[in-house]
């Protein structure tokens, strides 16, 4: 091997070390990774109980009395807001949210088809209006890791009146619990749900 055919060997492997080093150097420059400060969009959800705005519930009466006052009517205007996540007809699509046609008294997670949160699929028992109540007031308070992300009905009346028409939306509506038997209506409507409950769910197959 004579010097000259040294020269282009190193020669070539010099090339190739500086070819190599100045892609590295384009590389950089054109596949720059800056980590932005702050991420592109930060979704704004309210915090529960930040501020005052939730009705404290402890000045609520209780739900069995508002809704024996409760207007289905006003409870149907009022559930315009959910519209945006929930259908409430027989068979309607589910959205964001599952289509909520025979929710009051059935089980938790009650849509086929639907993807609930972990949280909602392991609640035990029926949607009793209590249930509904302390739900509707702070979805995420009440249910630790729902996927509802929706503030709440802050007004005790207002929510009244939207359970109210939720236990419309039936081929045969269960009954709303009485103001009378409101001390015992928990476990009395827990008791009684099962039987319900158990034929409840035909009609929300889609
Ligand atoms: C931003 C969208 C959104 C809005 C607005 C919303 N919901 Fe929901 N809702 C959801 C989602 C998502 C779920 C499923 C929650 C889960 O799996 O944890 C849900 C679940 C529910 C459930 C439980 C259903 C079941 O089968 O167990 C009820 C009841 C309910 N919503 C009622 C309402 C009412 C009443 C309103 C209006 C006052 C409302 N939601 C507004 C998204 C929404």
């Amino acid at each position: 091997m004579d010097g000259f055919e040294l020269n282009k060997i190193m020669g070539a492997i010099l090339g190739t070390c500086l070819f190599v080093l100045s892609m590295n150097i384009v590389a950089g420059a054109v596949f720059s990774t800056h980590t932005p400060e702050k991420p592109g969009f930060v979704v704004e959800v309210p915090e529960a109980g930040e501020g005052t705005k939730q009705a404290a519930p402890e000045e609520a009466a209780p739900i069995a009395v508002r809704l024996a006052k409760a207007d289905t009517a006003k409870g149907e205007a009022a559930a315009k807001k959910c519209l945006a996540c929930h259908s409430f007809e027989k068979g309607g699509p589910n959205k964001v949210g599952p289509n909520l046609w025979n929710v009051y008294m059935n089980k938790h997670a009650h849509t086929e088809g639907f993807s609930y949160s972990a949280a909602m699929k392991s609640q035990e028992g029926q949607w009793t209006a209590e249930d509904l109540d302390k739900f509707l007031t702070n979805p995420r308070a009440a249910i630790k890791g729902t996927s509802m992300a929706f503030a709440g009905i802050r007004r005790p009346e207002e929510r009244a009146d939207v359970i109210a028409y939720l236990a419309t939306l039936a081929d045969s509506p269960k009954p709303l619990p009485k103001p009378s038997q409101d001390a015992k209506a928990p476990d009395a409507a827990k008791g009684a749900a099962p039987a319900d409950g158990a034929k409840a769910p035909a009609p929300a197959k889609q």
